[in-house]
């Protein structure tokens, strides 16, 4: 069976309670359980992780090339800055998909530049949690074609 990471960036721990108007109620525990439903759905296993540390999450994306098929990454606003994390990402060579929960280019200009999408095999954002869902399929769908 096909492993796949869900890796989020920094202060997605607190989603449910930070700036609801924009990312809304769900907690992160909410999109791990939406996550597990789907890709027990889907035949993937999944590993969950988040972390608030950019080395950290690097250091994730380098173990995922012995461990998994592919990511799904919201790497929150290190998204909008981190040459770093996009070069991990080219590096190890694995499919990512980009997700975000609200939709950054209908927001503040910075938002709308991302250093994962040139890596990435595609990017999903604005559907809210359900975006995690849309991306375990994409991702499934890469694996098995
Ligand atoms: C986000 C969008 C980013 O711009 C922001 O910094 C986040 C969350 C999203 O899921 O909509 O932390 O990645």
């Amino acid at each position: 069976m096909a492993s796949v990471l869900i890796l989020n960036g920094p202060n997605l721990n607190l989603l449910g309670t930070r700036q609801p108007e924009v990312y809304g109620k769900t907690t992160l525990s909410d999109v791990e359980a939406l996550c597990a439903a789907e890709a027990a759905r889907l035949g993937l296993e999944v590993q969950f992780a988040q972390s608030n540390h950019e080395g950290a999450l690097i250091e994730l994306i380098h173990e995922a090339r012995s461990r998994h098929a592919g990511i799904v990454l919201n790497a929150g606003a290190y998204t909008h800055t981190s040459i770093a994390l996009m070069d991990a990402i080219a590096s190890v060579e694995l499919p990512v998909v980009e997700v975000h929960l609200s939709n950054i280019h209908a927001r503040e200009s910075f938002r709308h530049r991302s250093y994962i999408a040139p890596v990435a095999i595609g990017q999903i954002c604005g559907f809210g949690a359900h975006g995690y869902v849309l991306a375990l399929q994409a991702l499934q769908h890469r694996l098995v074609s």
